[in-house]
């Protein structure tokens, strides 16, 4: 189905099952340990061995030698496989850093070698026993110093957010220069790990040339692609199989070691080889948030209106790599006429930098919003007033080409109603209570949503059973429960009468889970089978399939009435189709849009801040399913407050490696750390997105919500910290003194 002019009424828009807050479909197996982790598939293959992977313990240089003698002799060792076995393998189209392979070492735990044995305990026991021999090299890990000799380098994410190394409107200098009020301030981002639950695990197994792969994975055409390309085997003799993920945040996006290694050990044990990277392989060995730093100028007239806007961001890379797209929000998000966005890269020898958690806008907006917030404050605007007179309903880099939804402004507008706002100190460190400094903060949420082909199956047995077969990933976000919810309001049935099947690349491939595209692609592809099989169910009743109704697992012609199993037959029917999109996206700019309120509490006397009270009101687009969106989004805004306070790689600049590598020394916060969230969806239902009028929502969640926690913590102390995460030690020497 091409989808190239905007949505009429279609039969979704009946919403008895689509916009229905319905439980998770999966969430009993989740909850009763029969969604199992990839690295718990017992039993899909017999006789699994075990694989352990053994990392680079320098981050540049070469392996001259490797010595397996007492490895080999350890009990239970079934294989090794060193990178000095194998000539550098080629790269998927998605990765910068090379997985295995040959002498080079790119960067710290670089998979050096893989052991199979027979438990686990053996394998991990052998890779302590292998010597390896490095001719290490001198390396670039310090951010702030590749900086200053970076260049300019365009890009994108692969999730919607980018920029060109530089892009200009007006004359940002001029306008700089003569505005009344000025700000130029620089921002700081660190590296961060995504930190899934479920780490990076494999379960690989051979017939013959051909290989599964059963896997925790987000795109499963990619991850076959790539697979395939750096094993050198034809696609078609690839399997991957992941049918539930244990959180990838963007990490499991890619072609990871744990695959291509679990495949290797497999291969040369001749058994199928389970592999799970432990959890410093994940921080080490796998791809991160890069960190950034990020100027910022702003000029405005005295009564507030911005008329010139600079954003320049610098991160580093590794050299196939890509920039952090940290400045694509502000192409789009306020008015201004004279503009200059800019990225430069550092090329350095830290592990890949890559998509994490909405990448760009994430960190992007943790400096913008703080720029606008404390342009705000030089005004002495209401910063929620001042966003709001700097709105604007067309891409301002583009005159005239529209949003084709954009409620900024309403967002602002009912969360300050909602949280209060009105209570808000306009002067900061005013409002004590007992130990606590207690402030608010606000920030705009914006982030792109992204149109991208996604195919489905749909068939129809005689019991009326649709079953739903796609390679659509359910990450943790409710894939299977809207996709469920989809071919229920299609074919009208209940939901009980739907099957979903995920994450199988033998199925048509979708758009998979990245970007927040997954939810409106997916269920927008199985729409598109379903309009086919609805066809078919006509055409056998030789009914004019535009007369055909629906409903309560009926289809209906006038006066004819029959049951859609006896409609399909003993045999079934089965339809595949593929939404594909024309140039709706260049013709408006589709984007999402959010406002978020922070309260927080700063210890008076330790800089220790909590999040006490958490709001953010959401546009984007119709919501498939009220709670799953809902639990998107708080997730999303706990993650936010990780950025804002907690979550940094700390680097080692001497060695070049990232030192706190587990869940001990790299803090991420929980829903309980933040005892009251909240959280409104706007009615906006978008005929331009796709059939279903959806947008993104998971990303959107987290974008802006560390901007709104540093500016509440600002207003609760008069502290203003540039260089995140905001941790007590930047505060608590600047601390009014605890009267
Ligand atoms: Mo992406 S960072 O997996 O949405």
């Amino acid at each position: 189905m091409k989808f190239d002019t905007p949505a009429t009424t279609n039969p979704i828009d009946r919403l008895k099952v689509v916009g229905q807050p319905l439980d998770r479909i999966d969430g009993p197996f989740k909850t009763t340990g029969t969604a199992p982790y990839a690295y718990e598939r017992h039993g899909v293959a017999p006789n699994q061995a075990y694989g352990f992977v053994l990392g680079a313990g320098i981050a540049k240089g070469r392996v001259n030698a490797m010595d397996t003698a007492a490895a080999r002799r350890a009990p239970g060792v079934l294989a090794i496989v060193t990178t000095l076995d194998m000539p550098k393998l080629e790269k998927g189209q998605t990765n910068a850093a090379a997985l295995f392979g040959g002498a080079e070492i790119q960067h710290y735990h670089q998979a050096v070698a893989v052991v199979v044995a027979e438990t686990f305990e053996q394998a991990r026991d052998a890779a302590g026993l292998i010597r390896v021999d490095y001719a290490r090299q001198p390396g670039r890990f310090d951010l702030a110093a590749e900086a200053r000799h970076a260049p300019l380098v365009g890009g994108d994410s692969e999730e919607g957010s980018g920029a060109p190394p530089e892009d200009r409107v007006g004359d940002f200098e001029g306008a700089f220069a003569a505005a009344p009020v000025k700000l130029d301030e620089t921002y700081t981002t660190p590296d961060e790990s995504h930190a899934a639950m479920e780490p990076h695990a494999s379960i690989a197994a051979w017939e013959g040339d051909r290989l599964t792969v059963w896997t925790s994975n987000q795109m499963i055409a990619w991850g076959k692609r790539d697979l395939a390309k750096t094993l050198g085997l034809k696609p078609e003799n690839v399997r991957i199989d992941s049918p539930y993920v244990g959180g990838g945040f963007g990490g499991k996006l890619f072609l990871r070691a744990d695959a291509v290694l679990a495949a290797l050990g497999a291969k040369a044990a001749g058994r199928p080889v389970k592999l799970a990277l432990t959890r410093p392989l994940v921080a080490n060995n796998t791809t991160h948030r890069p960190a950034t730093i990020q100027r910022i100028r702003l000029g405005a007239t005295r009564d507030g209106k911005i008329t010139a806007i600079a954003h320049e961001s610098t991160s580093g890379n590794l050299k196939d790599g890509k920039p952090e797209t940290a400045v694509s929000q502000t192409k789009l998000l306020y008015a201004g006429a004279n503009r200059l966005t800019s990225m430069r890269m550092a090329e350095m020898d830290l592990p890949e930098g890559n998509a994490m958690r909405a990448p760009g806008e994430a960190p992007g907006l943790m400096a913008l919003e703080v720029a606008i917030d404390e342009m705000a404050e030089r005004l002495g605007m209401d910063p929620v007033e001042f966003r709001i007179l700097n709105d604007t309903q067309e891409d301002p880099e583009k005159p005239g080409r529209r949003f084709s939804q954009r409620q900024l402004v309403q967002c602002l507008r009912q969360g300050a109603e909602r949280f209060g706002w009105a209570n808000r100190n306009f002067r900061p460190g005013t409002r004590r209570e007992g130990r606590w400094l207690v402030g608010m903060g606000v920030a705009a949420g914006f982030r792109n949503n992204l149109l991208t082909k996604s195919a489905a199956r749909v068939r129809l047995d005689g019991q009326g059973v649709v079953t739903v077969e796609t390679d659509m990933t359910d990450i943790g976000t409710g894939s299977y429960t809207i996709i469920a919810q989809t071919a229920a309001e299609m074919m009208g049935v209940p939901i009980g009468k739907v099957v979903v099947r995920l994450g199988d690349s033998d199925f048509p491939a979708s758009a998979g889970s990245g970007g927040q595209w997954g939810a409106n692609n997916s269920t927008a592809g199985v729409y598109a089978a379903c309009v086919k099989l609805r066809e078919q169910v006509a055409q056998k009743l030789g009914i004019n399939s535009a007369d055909a109704v629906f409903e309560d697992g009926q289809v209906r012609a006038g006066n004819r009435a029959a049951p859609l199993g006896q409609a399909a037959g003993p045999e079934g029917l089965s339809a595949e189709d593929v939404i594909e999109y024309g140039d709706l996206a260049k013709r408006y700019q589709q984007s999402t849009f959010a406002g978020h309120f922070v309260e927080v509490g700063v210890d008076a006397m330790t800089g220790e801040t909590r999040v006490r009270r958490m709001l953010a009101v959401c546009a984007a687009g119709r919501i498939l399913n009220p709670k799953s969106a809902r639990s998107q989004v708080i997730g999303a805004m706990t993650m936010g407050v990780g950025a804002a306070l907690t979550e940094a790689l700390e680097v080692d600049t001497r060695h070049g490696f990232f030192v706190n590598h587990d869940l001990a020394g790299y803090e991420v916060p929980v829903h309980a750390d933040i005892p009251h969230q909240e959280v409104i969806f706007l009615d906006e239902v978008d005929p331009v997105s796709s059939p279903m009028k959806a947008k993104g929502v998971g990303e959107l969640g987290l974008c802006g919500v560390g901007a709104a926690v540093a500016n509440a913590i600002h207003n609760a102390t008069g502290i203003r910290v540039r260089d995140y995460p905001i941790t007590l030690d930047k505060l608590i020497e600047r601390l009014p003194e605890p009267a």
